[in-house]
């Protein structure tokens, strides 16, 4: 039976990594997590074939009371609070490996190679658990979102860094009980003092790092358990966490240390920004548009928040109708996660050639008529461009440089990083106050006039 047993999880190794591959591309990204999900349910099953397995009941129990909570909470999250779920989940995920490797060490009598695996991913799981938690408290507004700093916060929390592993190294030798509470309690401990000093934008980077940690924890109990199916998933989270991390970092134009210790947000530096906006009515906005032959649309998290994909892909049609050129500009950060408007997009049927990638589109922006940015705020700031802004270095859309910039949002509602848009107060720039859905609904009622 053994052998099945390992056969499976052999098997279901390699369906993680196919899975994953699968993911890389929206076309095939749902197919992906089905055969990911139908992957893990058999790794799970047959490890209660095991000879010898006890406490079955219990294992049962856990089951179905996390896998209903999970699947309730599936179904009734918004998509905009996906960031705290991921946080969430990757959170569980981080504990239950420090969880196996306490139990490891608590077994005791561990050689010192698989006691410094099970130490060091006890280590690194604790700190996603803990620092993965206090993500979610802030991105869920239970805390203060902004850093929270005080003087010579990097120095203490490297010498506790430092005083936990050594904590660890000991345990590779003896692993007396009080030892092994005091250095997880110290892990804990330092996931939340790491986490703490980061805010703002920074967040999602973050969670995508403790993503990585706790497929690196995971990786590390797969080898002291001698378990194949851990050792493969915690590695492929682990990778792919730490590639997430990185595309993220270099999105924001901000380097990974810059955005662990560099506390963006717990200053604020606005310049003054002169003029004030310019509002201006749908009808007006309509005829622009209708008799336009370029038009960008710049969707940002108003347009998730508002659910207009929909009316957007009609927007998109009747000016297609018209002979309008229309394309979209994706900022990688825009929204609240990763692929945040690809996906909205493409669920309205907004077909992929239609998408572009920042690099890709911001030279196209000076030769559109029309630059429609819809509840996009920070990823089409120019302050971005200015040093001693809080959002210099982020590559922006360069929606500014096109002939006209019609934005529409509610009213004068900062973005995520809560800093003044300049680019509301340009001249070429025009407010169509309103709800994102409301507003293009009318829009494209008043474009079929032409
Ligand atoms: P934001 O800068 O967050 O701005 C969104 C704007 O949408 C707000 O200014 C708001 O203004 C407007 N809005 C909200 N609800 C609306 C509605 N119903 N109708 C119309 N407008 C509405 O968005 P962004 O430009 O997409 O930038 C994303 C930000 O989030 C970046 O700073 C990024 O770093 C951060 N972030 C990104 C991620 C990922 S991975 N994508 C994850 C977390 C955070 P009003 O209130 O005036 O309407």
């Amino acid at each position: 039976m053994t052998w099945v047993i390992q056969a499976v999880y052999i098997v279901t190794a390699f369906a993680f990594i196919y899975a994953l591959k699968q993911m890389s591309h929206p076309k095939t990204a749902r197919q992906g997590v089905v055969y990911a999900g139908i992957a893990m349910a058999a790794a799970v099953l047959v490890t209660f074939l095991w000879p010898g397995m006890q406490n079955l009941g219990l294992m049962v129990v856990a089951l179905v009371l996390g896998g209903g909570v999970a699947w309730w909470a599936a179904k009734v999250v918004a998509m905009t609070d996906m960031p705290q779920m991921v946080a969430i989940y990757n959170g569980m995920g981080g504990g239950a490996a420090g969880t196996i490797a306490a139990v490891e060490l608590l077994g005791g009598n561990l050689e010192p190679a698989l006691a410094a695996l099970a130490a060091l991913g006890g280590l690194i799981g604790a700190v996603s658990f803990s620092g993965s938690l206090i993500a979610f408290a802030k991105l869920q507004r239970l805390m203060k979102e902004r850093p929270i700093t005080f003087r010579g916060q990097q120095a203490f929390n490297l010498i506790w860094l430092a005083i936990t592993a050594v904590l660890g190294a000991v345990l590779v030798f003896t692993q007396p009980v009080s030892l092994i509470m005091l250095f997880f309690v110290m892990a804990l401990i330092f996931g939340v003092l790491m986490t703490l000093p980061i805010g703002g934008a920074d967040m999602p980077v973050v969670i995508s790092l403790y993503n990585a940690f706790t497929g690196l924890a995971v990786g590390f109990e797969g080898i002291a358990l001698s378990q194949p199916a851990l050792m493969v998933a915690g590695t492929v989270v682990g990778a792919a966490g730490t590639l997430l991390t990185q595309l993220m970092a270099k999105a924001m134009n901000r380097s990974l240390a810059n955005v662990l210790f560099g506390a963006f947000g717990a200053v604020e530096q606005e310049a003054e920004i002169e003029g004030e906006m310019k509002p201006i009515g749908v009808d007006d906005v309509a005829a622009m548009m209708a008799y336009a032959s370029k038009v960008i649309i710049v969707p940002g998290y108003g347009m998730a928040v508002a659910q207009a994909q929909h009316k957007i892909k009609e927007l998109m049609d009747e000016l297609g109708k018209r002979g309008v050129d229309v394309k979209f500009a994706i900022h990688p950060v825009a929204g609240r996660m990763p692929g945040h408007m690809n996906v909205l997009l493409a669920e309205a049927g907004v077909p992929y050639d239609k998408l572009y990638d920042l690099e890709d589109i911001n030279p196209e922006f000076e030769t559109a008529d029309v630059a429609l940015v819809i509840g996009a705020n920070d990823v089409v700031n120019p302050a971005a461009r200015r040093e001693g802004s809080p959002l210099f270095g982020m590559p922006i859309l360069d929606v500014d440089k096109a002939h006209n910039v019609i934005v529409i949002k509610r009213g004068r509602g900062k973005g995520f990083a809560g800093i003044e848009n300049e680019l509301f107060f340009k001249d070429n720039t025009r407010m169509l106050f309103g709800d994102a859905k409301d507003v293009v609904t009318k829009l494209v009622q008043a474009i079929k006039q032409y």
